[in-house]
């Protein structure tokens, strides 16, 4: 199924879309799915210098680990993830699930799990499917490309769901649509795991302002998610039993690994590979992580966080 083939999605209060900071007449607006989409096939690829299993979020650190091994803390997310949302066997759904890196190394693990990854770009849904060819046919994750907002599957299905560092791209400061579809689907009695940096509030300062903006508009989001805001959309949406935990410090130490991999990103683009054209989504899927970092250090109005949320059982 493809995403244009699914109902659009519930109206959401969603920001006054805004043309992007270098855009010209015909690129799409910030945040939009168009961009959504045109970013990650332009700089999908480019994952590689961050991790070569594609794990397209940041590691979670913890005593015993090295802080040296950057592949290690990323799956040891996955694993925290699974383990927040406090699920072994059943259906779960990943959405937007990258390029299957989360979806394929927790089907391995846990033989018990039977994953449905999302995501809206066509192109990593493909390399999905080919990443957990080698599985056991009866461990092998599906994939669908959808819109997470407008989900192609029927209300009260899956035993869980996660949002690994994907809540950010729905639209609006409470992700209402997102939040909406998520409880929809899941079965009652059933958990939502969301792991994603969040804004506590918007920023005071012009330079932080600035900041925000530019990260926004590299990583193809219209915001960020206002933490309160999004809090206020579980409740209304029917969620109970909502958790919160700061994952902020533990994911400083795979953050630090940033300016190297930006340095090796530039560095080999310039030796090899000058004829694969550095556009604007590639350069600024580059450039997004320093600027990222300066976000990750503005503890007054930014956080990383893993919030737990699970639907009523039927009364
Ligand atoms: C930063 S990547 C994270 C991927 C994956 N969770 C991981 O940790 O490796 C964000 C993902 O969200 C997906 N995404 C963004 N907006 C979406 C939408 N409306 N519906 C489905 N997927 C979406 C993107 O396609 C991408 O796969």
């Amino acid at each position: 199924m493809s995403a244009s083939s699914v109902s659009p999605a519930t109206a959401s209060p969603s920001l006054p879309r805004k043309k992007t900071t270098t855009s010209t007449a015909s690129e799409p607006d910030g945040g939009s799915r168009a961009h959504i989409k045109q970013y990650y096939e332009d700089s999908g690829l480019d994952y590689a210098y961050w991790s070569r299993a594609f794990n397209m979020h940041f590691g979670y650190f913890e005593r015993g680990m090295s802080p040296f091994k950057l592949e290690a803390m990323l799956a040891n997310m996955n694993r925290k993830v699974l383990e927040f949302l406090g699920l072994k066997r059943g259906s779960v759904l990943d959405l937007g699930c990258g390029a299957g890196a989360t979806a394929k190394q927790l089907a391995a693990e846990n033989a018990g799990l039977a994953i449905t990854g999302v995501s809206l770009v066509g192109e990593q849904i493909g390399r999905a499917r080919a990443a957990c060819e080698k599985l056991p046919t009866a461990q092998q994750p599906r994939f669908v490309e959808a819109d997470y907002t407008a989900l192609p599957f029927g209300e009260n299905q899956f035993d869980g769901a996660w949002n690994l560092e994907s809540a950010c791209h729905a639209p609006g400061r409470d992700k209402g649509a997102l939040v909406r579809e998520a409880f929809r689907v899941l079965k009652p009695g059933a958990s939502w795991v969301v792991v994603d940096g969040f804004l506590k509030r918007q920023p005071r300062m012009r330079t932080s302002r600035w900041v925000l903006d530019k990260v926004q508009d590299y990583w193809a989001l219209e915001t960020f998610a206002e933490r309160d805001a999004f809090l206020q959309a579980l409740r209304e949406a029917g969620f109970v039993d909502i958790e919160i935990v700061d994952w902020s410090w533990r994911v400083a130490p795979s953050a630090a690994y940033i300016p190297w991999v930006t340095v090796a990103f530039f560095v080999d683009w310039l030796r090899k590979e000058k004829a694969r054209a550095l556009g604007r989504h590639r350069l600024a899927n580059a450039l997004a992580p320093m600027l990222g970092l300066m976000l990750g250090l503005s503890r007054s109005f930014f956080g990383y966080y893993a919030i737990r949320a699970r639907k009523p059982e039927r009364r």
